[in-house]
């Protein structure tokens, strides 16, 4: 079958202070379509910057391997050129735009996509609408969409927020970042929902989480654990309440005698 993506061999190091820091050390991936999959790891280990890599941020630098999404080569595409193939991307720290119209910003970014993927453009009314009813569904309060950006959300009107752009921006693919810390088991729930919503045989997503219960609510097709930059173990969802019962040690005492 062919895959929707495909990560081969991929290794990324960063320019820490003039000193070349290899972080990605050979991560071997692959989604197929309509699957959504996990990856834990204990920190540091590489995974957001994994997502990086992904979404095409600058300050990483790709040393070898390939990633293929829908047999396009990822890694020589725009960030821009990647979201308009489907690429979505939710950090695991979003970022405040203070003066930045958190509604305005959302339409420039879907008009965006919908041009590059030959579609009209939406007008004020008509994106506001949309927004409204996806913002609703999301129980987000009426104002955060005319609040800007980010500025003064709580961590879980964050966690409300990205899920929001990832139901307006029609993802294909969507990588979520999710971080341990501040996250309520309501925002668990929304980001968990807004995933499931989106599930078809045309949306895979690549969900980064700590959390069991997260897992609970999404229900994986499979889990990956990543350790010292690479994919070390994959497995069903049981795997996920393996770890939580007896932590990573085990899993990567096994990984280094293989
Ligand atoms: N700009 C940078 N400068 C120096 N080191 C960096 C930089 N970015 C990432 N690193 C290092 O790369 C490693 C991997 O970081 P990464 O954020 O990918 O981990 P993670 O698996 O997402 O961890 P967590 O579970 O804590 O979110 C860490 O040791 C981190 O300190
Ligand atoms: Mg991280």
């Amino acid at each position: 079958m062919s895959q929707f993506l495909e990560i081969s061999g991929l290794k990324a190091r960063i320019d820490a202070d003039g000193q070349e820091k290899q972080i990605l050390r050979g991560v071997d991936l692959s989604i197929p379509p309509g699957e959504v999959h996990a990856i834990m790891g204990p920190n540091g280990c590489g995974k957001s910057t994994l997502s990086y890599v992904l979404a095409g941020r600058e300050d990483y630098e790709v040393t070898a391997g390939s990633v293929l999404f829908k047999g396009q080569d990822l890694l020589a595409m725009e960030p821009e050129e990647r979201a308009a193939a489907g690429l979505f991307l939710a950090f695991q720290a979003p970022v405040e735009l203070p003066g930045v119209n958190n509604a305005n910003f959302l339409r420039t970014a879907v008009n965006a996509v919908r041009r590059a993927r030959g579609q009209d453009e939406l007008d004020a009314v008509a994106f506001l609408k949309l927004a409204r009813t996806a913002a609703k569904e999301l129980s987000m309060a009426p104002d955060m969409l005319k609040r800007n950006v980010n500025v003064g959300f709580s961590g879980g009107e964050k966690k409300r927020n990205e899920v929001l752009q990832m139901t307006m921006l029609e993802p294909s693919f969507a990588i979520l970042d999710e971080t341990d810390s501040g996250l309520d088991v309501d925002a668990l729930r929304i980001v968990a929902e807004g995933v499931n919503r989106l599930r078809s045989p045309q949306f895979s997503a690549l969900v980064i989480t700590h959390h069991q219960k997260l897992l609970d609510y999404l229900v994986p097709d499979r889990i990956h654990v990543m350790a010292q930059g690479r994919i070390i173990l994959s497995g069903g969802p049981e795997l996920a309440r393996e770890i939580d019962r007896e932590g990573y040690t085990k899993f990567l005492a096994e990984a280094e005698a293989a």
